[in-house]
């Protein structure tokens, strides 16, 4: 849903008001609309160009300079694909040389100026009026991209001249998560129905999608970004040329850009279980190395490959930490974070407070799986203080059902997938 303000925006001088605007800063965000007030404009107006000032900065994590030259809500904002996702997306569709790609549900246009950006034609689609006129304003860059507002069932695809299909369900109402694919907006079996006509069909899904609900001859890919997994798509047809199953790509931002890498599973049904490798059973099998597996390996079912690869066992039953002697080799070494063990110490407060005060230990890196703790609270219990910094793994180890700490020391400077720190 657009909020009205966006309608003020587009209006000659809503429009020019917006592109006189500097840069957001928060600590100039009030004394700005008090002037912009005072120079005539009116009070709604001010309101509605400062909240999309506001969402364009926040959206450049997504969008980059993009975010500058475009239109958002604050729900099409946190809907949409950021940049260097749809990126990988849209090439998909570029390398199945592909002709025109119907983007059914395309909110304010993330994937759609993606691959509308390859140069493929583009026929995007929204059946919320106010977030099919901001996709037309994100869009209009690209004279071969167009927007309907319509329901993105209703398109005669083969009318449009349609040979491709790229669907991202809304999976939140009334700000809430869904995670029924049949309760999702279109429902994914009614999306992937549409292969009968189009075969060339992509879909984005919750990345806890369950895989039993993936269809056996597609290929689906969980994504990560900077260790936090973000999607997970389904590929068919022409679109997957790895053939079905399963993969994980991690993209990790550095200096020099984004890099990319992919690993997949030796699956060829996607919906099959992964296979489980068996934990080890007491904290004396504990190897000297702790890995940490991306968390869209740990979804595309990874796990078992990565023990096979790294010599490693799961700590603990249904536990995605990961033990053994060996460091990862460099194709491995994106999709884990590895880590040296020097301490195993029971998850008891008293104890926990007594070193943190001996060491001086000032800032805690935790990361948890297994345990019901809070790592906020943790570190507040703790009362650090002091100079050292330590980096703590919280779970449960064997068949133990009491939690323990994992004291280690990261070796690598691979991005976290799930610690949480400061
Ligand atoms: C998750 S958002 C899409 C985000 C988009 N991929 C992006 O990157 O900006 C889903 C969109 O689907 C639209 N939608 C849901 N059901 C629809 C339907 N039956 N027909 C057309 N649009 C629909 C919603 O209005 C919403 O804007």
């Amino acid at each position: 849903m657009a909020e009205n303000h966006v309608a003020l925006l587009l209006t000659p001088e809503g429009w020019e008001l917006l592109s006189s605007l500097p840069h957001y800063d928060p600590a100039e965000a009030l004394s700005l609309g008090r002037s912009l007030r005072e120079e005539g404009h009116s009070p709604a107006l001010v309101a509605a160009a400062l909240t999309q000032q506001r969402l364009r900065a926040r959206a450049a994590a997504k969008f980059g300079p993009f975010a500058q030259q475009m239109l958002f809500t604050a729900d099409g904002l946190e809907q949409a694909t950021r940049l260097a996702v749809s990126a990988h997306h849209a090439a998909r569709y570029a390398a199945a040389g592909v002709t025109k790609v119907a983007d059914l549900g395309c909110g304010i246009g993330g994937d759609a100026v993606a691959l509308a950006g390859l140069d493929l034609p583009v026929l995007a689609v929204d059946h919320d009026e106010a977030t099919a006129a901001l996709a037309t304003i994100n869009l209009m860059p690209f004279p071969h991209a167009s927007v309907e507002y319509a329901d993105a069932l209703e398109i005669d695809l083969a009318e449009r001249g349609v040979d491709a299909v790229f669907a991202d369900p809304a999976r939140r109402a009334e700000g809430r998560r869904i995670s029924d694919p049949e309760q999702w907006s279109p429902a994914l079996s009614q999306v992937l129905a549409l292969r009968e006509t189009v075969p060339a069909l992509g879909v984005k899904v919750a990345p806890g999608i369950n895989h039993t609900a993936l269809p056996s001859d597609s290929h689906t890919q969980w994504v990560s970004v900077d260790g936090d997994v973000v999607e997970a798509a389904i590929w068919c047809g022409p679109l997957t040329p790895e053939g079905p199953g399963r993969s994980a790509l991690v993209l990790h931002s550095g200096a020099n850009g984004i890099t990319a890498h992919t690993m997949a599973d030796d699956v060829t049904d996607p919906s099959e279980p992964p296979v489980q490798v068996d934990p080890i059973t007491s904290p004396d099998d504990l190897g000297s190395i702790i890995h940490v597996p991306d968390g869209a390996a740990i979804r595309a079912g990874l796990v078992a490959r990565l023990c096979q690869t790294l010599s490693a066992r799961p700590v603990g039953p249904r536990i995605g930490y990961l033990t053994s002697e060996n460091m990862p080799d460099t194709a491995t070494t994106p999709f884990v974070r590895s880590f040296r063990l020097t301490e195993v110490l029971p998850l008891r407060l008293k104890t926990l407070r007594a070193r943190a005060r001996e060491l001086g230990v000032g800032s805690l890196e935790i990361l948890k799986r297994g345990v019901d703790v809070s790592p906020d609270a943790l570190r507040t219990s703790l009362r650090l203080s002091g100079q050292e910094a330590e980096t703590w793994i919280l779970t449960r180890v064997g068949d133990k059902a009491k939690g323990v700490v994992l004291v280690v020391e990261p070796i690598d400077s691979t991005p976290s997938t799930d610690s949480s720190s400061h």
